[in-house]
Parts: structure tokens; sequence; C-alpha cells
């Protein structure tokens, strides 16, 4: 038993959860899952299971993303920054669904799995219900030789080293840095990007694991914040553009490991009916970082206000109008909007991790959660 209890304490790196560490992992596992194919300096972005496809990617009609949880958020992502950058028309479906709803799909439709542990029933099967119908399949996978890296045509692997905690972490922020190079390397073959353009994007990428570091200082701060909302019973995450997956995130994070009630919603949604949700019981986590959204955001602050909704905002290092309004705010450095996702997602991550610790869940081991769901 006392062995055991060592082991187990090695493995955790002198963390007390594995969750914990690898939220602190996340700057090292991001370096390795660009090394070697970000050369910023040289202006190369090189994937090697995309190379032999590039044509089939900037060719298609449209670009279809299955995954399931976390794994779907970071399709979300994926979205925005394909849409932006590559200007290829992307839907991303949850896996479960789209395996039951006879889906129109054809050999024009380039297909993008995205899972951590490569098993997870639902994504496997709408994998093979997408070859059925002749279209190409690119996996983005965690666990080397997982079934769906050898189902899908091609792929690329995150290098985020095994993910134990069942809340995934490390293995969101590596999928998102492997989409925003597929996106990046897409762009220069199709032309979409300036050449500017693309070289800030690889050095601004080359610089996240920085960024994130950064944000990972604000840990005390952050767990000052959950001591503070700790028996909340309900929670609502707003963001918009690239930070609205971020807020479901950010909500799924919290439901699974603390069991409190949590909802991600698009911010400016809120007018059209949960903003009757808002009390003084009720915390609003805001992403509202310097972005094209930043003033609408700020607005949408206000008429939490005035609903004396009490409000934790994701601001930019040295903002000033939405920490006037805000009661609490955790900062993250600035970044290219499209990469800020990288960033933002942190705070959340350990808002959510010492609430759970606070309320005493089983952090690595939710209740009823299993780490890779190969049932249907
Ligand atoms: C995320 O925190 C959850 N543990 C869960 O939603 C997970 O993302 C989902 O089950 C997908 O798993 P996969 O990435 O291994 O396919």
């Amino acid at each position: 038993q006392e062995l055991q209890m060592n082991l187990e304490q090695i493995e955790k790196g002198g963390y007390e959860h594995f969750m914990l560490k690898e939220i602190f992992e996340q700057p090292s596992v991001i370096k390795d899952t660009y090394r070697g194919r970000l050369l910023a300096d040289r202006g190369i972005v090189r994937l090697g299971g995309l190379e032999d496809y590039i044509e089939k990617f900037i060719n298609a009609d449209r670009i279809i993303i299955v995954a399931c949880g976390t794994s779907w958020h970071a399709g979300l992502v994926a979205e925005y920054i394909f849409e932006d950058l590559v200007r290829i028309p992307v839907e991303v479906e949850y896996a479960s669904e789209f395996r039951y709803r006879n889906p129109i799909i054809s050999e024009k439709d380039v297909v993008i799995a995205i899972s951590q542990s490569g098993e997870t029933a639902d994504t496997l099967a709408a994998i093979k219900l997408a070859k059925s119908k002749g279209a190409f399949v690119y996996g983005v996978c965690n666990v080397v030789g997982s079934t769906i890296s050898r189902e899908t045509h091609s792929g690329t692997y995150t290098h985020a080293g095994p993910e134990i905690g069942v809340a995934s972490t490390k293995a969101f922020t590596t999928q998102i840095t492997v989409l925003a190079m597929m996106a990046l390397r897409l762009a220069k073959a199709k032309g979409t990007i300036s050449q500017s353009d693309f070289m800030l994007y690889l050095r601004e990428l080359e610089l996240i694991p920085n960024h994130v570091e950064e944000a990972l200082k604000t840990d005390d701060k952050i767990a000052e914040i959950s001591a503070v909302f700790k028996d909340a019973r309900n929670f609502l995450y707003l963001g918009r553009g690239y930070n609205f997956p971020v807020a479901l995130e950010g909500a799924l994070k919290l439901k699974e490991i603390s069991y409190i009630h949590a909802e991600g919603y698009p911010a400016a949604e809120m007018k059209h009916g949960p903003i009757a949700l808002i009390d003084e019981h009720m915390p609003v986590v805001v992403i509202a970082i310097k972005s094209d959204h930043y003033d609408k955001v700020v607005s949408n602050i206000q008429e939490i206000k005035a609903r004396k909704g009490k409000i934790i905002a994701v601001v930019s290092k040295g903002d000033t109008a939405v920490r006037e309004l805000a009661d609490y705010v955790m900062e993250v450095p600035h970044t290219p909007e499209a990469l800020s996702p990288l960033v933002t997602t942190i705070p959340l991550q350990l808002l959510s991790y010492h609430i759970a610790v606070m309320l005493g869940r089983n952090v690595d081991q939710p209740r009823n959660l299993a780490k890779s769901v190969t049932v249907e």
C-alpha cells in the first residue's frame, strides 16, 4: 500500500492530482506538439500526415469535424480557424448525432476526427460511416496506434503524453495546436493568407507556451476566486467568436469534476432568454479579452451587472474597462484572437480544478465518468 502510494506520487510529479500536473504540463506538451513541425523563423509549418493530402483538403467542398466532449469543443475552435484562414466551409458534428442521422456525405468531403483516446465508440462509428460513403478521413489523436488512428486514412498525433485525469486539459490545447498548424499549412497552400500574416501566426504560435506559462502564474489568484464561488449552484460561461467554444469547454470542466451545473453560451444570445436566469446567486464567467468583440462583450457585462449577476472575467493583461465592471478578473497575455483559446482556457481549467478540490470531489476520477467512452 505504502509503495503504491509512493509510486502514484512519483507519477503525479509532486502534484496533488494528475489533472493539475497535466494543466501545468501544457507549456511543454504544446512545444512537444509543434517541435519539428513549426519552424517559424524559416517560415515553415509541415505535418507529415498532411503533406500527401493538401490538394484533397483545399479542393474539398467542405470539412466535417466529428468528435465528442472536449474534443468536440476543439473542433468548434477549428471551425473558426479554418473558415477564417483557409476559407473552406466547416461543419462540426457531435459524432453520436452524426452517425445516426443518415448524413449527406460525398467523396468531395473531408472529415477530421478528433479524439484524445482514439477509442471513443461514437467517433469511431462516425469515421466508418464517412468512409463507407467515400469521404477522406483525417485523424487528430493523442494515443499512438489507437483504433481511430488506425481507422483513419491519415492523421497527426498530438504529443501531449498520457492524459490520466478524466477531465481533458492538455489534450484540448494540443489538439488546437495541431488544428492551427493544419489551418496555416492549408491556408498557405491555398493562398488565402498573406506571407506577412502567415509569418506572424507562426511566430505567435511559437510563443504560445510562454503565454500559457504566464497564464498559469495566476493560479493562486484563481484559487482565491474559487473559494468565493465554490458553493454556487449554477454557473454561466459566456464567450464570443473564437471564445464561444472556450465558454462551452469551461462549463464542461466545471460540471464534470465539481458536479455544479454550468452552461456555456454565446454572449450575444443572453438577451434571447437566458438573461432571465441572472440574479445575485448566479456567477457568470465572461471571456472578455481584447478582440473584435470587446466592446460588445463589455455591454453584455453591463447587462448582467444591471441584474446583480456576479462577474468573473477573463481579461487581457492591462485591461481597464472590464476590470472596473467585473467582481473578479483572471488575466491572460494578449495573443491573436485565432490563437486565444490556447490561453483563455487556462484560467477556466484552474477555476474548475480548485472548486472541485475545495468541494472534496474525486478530481481525477469524477463519479459516473470514464476516461474513454468505448461504449455507445
Ligand atoms: C472531457 O473532459 C471529457 N473527459 C470527455 O468529454 C472527452 O473529451 C470525450 O469523451 C471525448 O474523448 P476522446 O477525445 O478520447 O474521444
